[in-house]
């Protein structure tokens, strides 16, 4: 699966598109904090997803529920899923399991939120094209 942006993946929302941009960039961070076997480096990362999965999450619920969008249940269902897996993340680095391990997590929960992007929030867009189409001019 690609780790990477593209264009495509646009949903027309500034905010929303910036925040998964800087989503996709967390690979890179994540192999740097790897690389570097620092833990305070994984924690780097760990913060990020907490305020990704609160921040981010609601901004994205926001937008879904002013537009009455049909699927905001399974999306937002998908979310809450996401907010427990990252609290299990913070949960294994203050037991203090192996960076290894740690960092093993992180990867897999990661790729889970690129294909979220790629396959839930792209829906997103349909709202956001209506939104403007209904815009006066
Ligand atoms: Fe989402």
């Amino acid at each position: 699966m690609p780790r990477h942006w593209t264009p495509e993946l646009e949903t027309g929302n500034s905010d929303i598109d910036h925040h998964h941009r800087e989503l996709f960039q967390l690979t890179s961070m994540l192999d740097q904090a790897v690389r570097s076997q620092r833990t305070d480096a994984l924690e780097r990362v760990i913060v990020f997803l907490e305020h990704y999965v609160v921040d981010h999450f609601s901004d994205e619920e926001s937008v879904m529920k002013l537009a009455h969008y049909a699927f905001y249940s399974h999306h937002r269902a998908e979310h809450d899923v996401f907010r427990v897996q990252v609290a299990g993340l913070r949960a294994i680095f203050d037991e203090g399991f192996s960076a290894a391990h740690i960092s093993f997590a992180i990867r897999r929960l990661l790729d889970k939120l690129l294909i979220h992007v790629r396959t839930v929030d792209i829906g997103i867009a349909s709202i956001v094209r209506l939104d403007h189409d209904q815009k006066p001019t």
